[in-house]
């Protein structure tokens, strides 16, 4: 590894755009699949994984909402989530808001008690055993109805103290965020924090209206925001946190070339980017993964990337006196590090 990997690779970092079903590796697919009891379409690991080639968001969604199938019990979900945490820890991750796709599951008849309760297990064993601490965050899927995402807010209700915020993923285009503004505005009230998936493959208007009908607290990717210089003068002028997930782009052709991947650019334009891993086990990697795929282009010095750290605690829900706390051990690794 060069310097600059292994000074990346040992970051102190918090990962803000993660779905857990995203992170269900083919090895534990099948591993769930014989536990309990279900055929997959796949003769082996290697033949699913070789299914993973996409030309667009939704060839990747067909295939992640069927490996979601393996998912049935408390039990999968707690080791689901742990997994992801132990792969999390091995990348200096510290601190994770995970999504999960609770309809994905109820769809199929899984409780929303066993799916939450499974992963909270998870979360709180990662944080007694590994060190890092989460937080949730309930997806709506867009594809699906208003009223389906009222259903999915009622049966949240018992967990509330436990999800931090709501969220909306799915296939983008042909679905805006007007059509969830009623039940943003119900999460709000509830005291929940909102973000949303947009300018992934849907245009600059989508972001317009997740600030302006949502009321964001964070955008996940954003990508296409940069299409509109006024939007970006907002989101830089705002603060607002930008969850970018450089590998994700890459595989859903959201850019053509690694090396052309925006993020130095938004970093410049003075958004608070971060780096993410948005689905790893179908899209090469963790987070570090992520990191480390920008540094070819040769464009992001150690600094900045120090930079992309500190904005993952920035725009973290965690409270003021965590977000110093881990800015703090940043400012000492880079410190101990003695980068020029
Ligand atoms: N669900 C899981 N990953 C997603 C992505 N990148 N975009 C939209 N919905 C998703
Ligand atoms: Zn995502």
């Amino acid at each position: 590894m060069t310097d600059l990997a292994h000074f990346v690779s040992g970051l102190p970092k918090a990962e803000l755009h993660l779905h857990i079903e995203g992170s269900l590796e083919p090895e534990q697919m099948f591993e769930l699949a014989r536990r309990n009891r279900i055929a997959i379409p796949f003769a082996s690991v290697e033949e699913l994984r070789g299914a993973y080639s996409f030309s667009r968001l939704q060839d990747f969604l067909d295939i992640y909402y069927q490996g979601a199938d393996v998912l049935r019990t408390e039990e999968d979900f707690h080791d689901l989530a742990l997994a992801y945490f132990r792969r999390a820890a091995a990348d200096s991750v510290v601190h994770a808001e995970i999504f999960f796709d609770p309809q994905t599951h109820t769809d199929r008849g899984i409780p929303f008690q066993v799916v939450a309760d499974g992963l909270l297990a998870g979360m709180l064993e990662a944080e007694r055993d590994l060190g890092v601490t989460s937080r949730l965050i309930l997806c709506f899927l867009r594809h699906l109805d208003e009223d389906a995402a009222f259903e999915t807010l009622a049966a949240a209700e018992p967990w509330l103290d436990r999800i931090a915020a709501v969220g909306l993923d799915s296939s983008e285009v042909g679905h805006p965020p007007s059509k969830f503004r009623r039940v943003f505005d119900r999460a709000g009230e509830m005291g929940l924090l909102r973000v949303a998936h947009a300018g992934e493959e849907g245009p600059p208007a989508y972001v317009h209206e997740a600030l302006d009908l949502l009321h964001i607290d964070r955008l996940d990717h954003g990508n296409r925001a940069l299409e509109d210089a006024a939007l970006t003068t907002r989101l830089a002028r705002s603060g607002m946190t930008l969850t970018v997930c450089p590998l994700s782009n890459l595989k859903l052709c959201v850019v053509e070339d690694i090396d052309a991947h925006p993020i130095e650019r938004m970093l410049r334009l003075g958004l608070r980017a971060t780096v993410n891993s948005d689905d790893p086990a179908y899209f090469g990697g963790y987070v570090n993964d992520n990191y480390r795929a920008l540094i070819p282009a040769g464009r992001l010095d150690a600094h900045d990337f120090a930079t992309l750290a500190r904005n993952s605690f920035l725009g973290s829900f965690l409270d003021d006196v965590a977000v110093t706390r881990h800015l703090d051990t940043i400012d000492a690794y880079v410190a101990a590090a003695a980068i020029a």
